[in-house]
């Protein structure tokens, strides 16, 4: 017994690194002097500094019933929002994943609905789930908050390719140890690196986890899915690592989190999926158990809008392509930028982490001080251990030579 206002659980909670909080910094001290360069934004805006929506989005938004407004939205989402969101994410290999895997989709609020709903019911409180070493901190109080831990593995090798070699060490360690592997792995455009695996790759992770789901260890590879849709490739070439799926052993659950806020700039809405595929109808009909579950139990239900117009967008053939197009629209807006901060990067000997896609370049780092050094010449980017991350979906062309040179200044 204790006498504290919160829960023993919750004593130790505390927010060390609030991404978003300190892009209400970065604001603030823009709004007080426009010469700030403020790179810590995860939404993506335009030049003229205005966040970029879809215009197709902002239509059918304009154009919603009542009840596509205000309504609850079903548990199990729309047929037009679950069976799109399948579409979307797998494309071109709908068929063939369909033909070796039982599907469910779960709607959640956004990715991160879904990354909190897959760590708490498919770990054991205490364990830990494996991630790269450059990892999108909000895991981490996702983890916590399922009172699970998390424990990395390099993600780089000594020629920045991924470290495969690194990852089944670590993985088989950690599930020998605990009985269990919890993967998550975002791909493609990691933040907070942009690097991107290739379809070898991932014939190498899922080869890793099909050995140890042959130790009758439970395995769930958690896909985070967040930037599919910017990596530089066509919209169909970016789905190809689903091919490496097909091979996934049966006991296996793989979750792809998919969220609607890069993809559809809904970022407020707060609407994603948990996206569950196996070989097993068994263990789907477990996802789908605890799924349900978790959903009504923690938030109830999702943006009734978001999944309306998503839903749209996903079932009308017209309105997808002309979407479709809109994002090729978006992604130039951030291969323009690449492209700058690469050629002044190169110009002034900067070194960036390789860069396959999304929002953020990555910059490792030595100096312990680097955020604030930044700061103090203006720049605010979001500093993690060796590594800062440069938002350039919010940094304009204009901005990014300037960028460089004081990056390289205190890097
Ligand atoms: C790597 C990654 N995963 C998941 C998310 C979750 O996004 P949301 O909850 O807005 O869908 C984000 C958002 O920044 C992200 O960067």
């Amino acid at each position: 017994m204790t006498n504290h206002i919160v829960g023993n659980h919750a004593l130790n909670k505390v927010m060390e690194s609030n991404i978003l909080k300190i892009s209400q910094e970065a604001k603030a001290a823009k709004a007080l002097n426009p010469e700030v360069i403020d790179a810590t934004v995860g939404m993506l805006h335009k030049e003229d500094g205005k966040l970029f929506k879809f215009i197709q989005v902002e239509e059918l938004l304009k154009g919603l019933s009542d009840s596509e407004m205000y309504f609850y939205a079903p548990v199990n989402g729309t047929k037009e929002f679950s069976n799109g969101v399948v579409d979307w994410v797998f494309g071109k290999h709908k068929a063939s994943m369909m033909e070796k895997f039982h599907i469910s989709v779960i709607p959640t609020t956004g990715g991160s609905g879904a990354l909190s709903n897959s760590l708490y019911n498919f770990n054991d409180f205490g364990q830990s789930m494996l991630v790269p070493n450059y990892y999108w901190t909000p895991y981490e109080n996702i983890a916590e908050e399922a009172h699970v831990g998390v424990e990395t593995f390099q993600l780089y090798d000594e020629n920045y390719h991924f470290n495969l070699k690194d990852f089944e060490e670590k993985a088989k360690s950690l599930a020998t140890r605990q009985n269990r592997l919890f993967l998550i792995l975002n791909d493609p455009c990691n933040n907070p690196t942009g690097f991107c695996l290739t379809k070898q790759d991932w014939k190498g992770v899922i080869s890793v986890l099909n050995e140890i789901s042959r130790m009758d260890i439970p395995v769930i590879l958690l896909h985070d899915s967040a930037y599919i849709d910017y990596q530089m490739k066509e919209h169909d070439q970016s789905r190809d690592v689903y091919e490496a799926f097909l091979d996934l052993d049966d006991k296996i659950l793989a979750i792809i989190a998919f969220s609607g806020s890069k993809t559809f700039s809904m970022y407020g809405f707060r609407i994603g999926a948990q996206l569950g595929i196996s070989k097993s109808k068994a263990i789907m009909d477990e996802f789908n158990r605890v799924g349900d579950y978790s959903v009504r139990a923690r938030f109830s239900s999702v943006s009734r809008p978001a999944m309306s117009v998503i839903g749209k967008i996903f079932s009308n053939p017209d309105i997808k392509q002309k979407f479709i197009s809109e994002v090729e629209v978006a992604k130039d807006l951030l291969r323009k930028r690449i492209e700058v901060f690469h050629q002044v990067a190169d110009k002034e000997g900067l070194k960036m982490l390789p860069y396959g896609g999304g929002f953020f370049v990555g910059v490792e780092t030595t100096n312990q001080n680097i955020f604030k050094d930044l700061v103090s010449d203006g720049v605010f980017i979001i500093a993690m251990p060796g590594m800062i991350r440069i938002a350039l979906s919010s940094v304009k062309l204009t901005e990014i030579e300037r960028l460089v040179k004081i990056l390289k200044k205190h890097i």
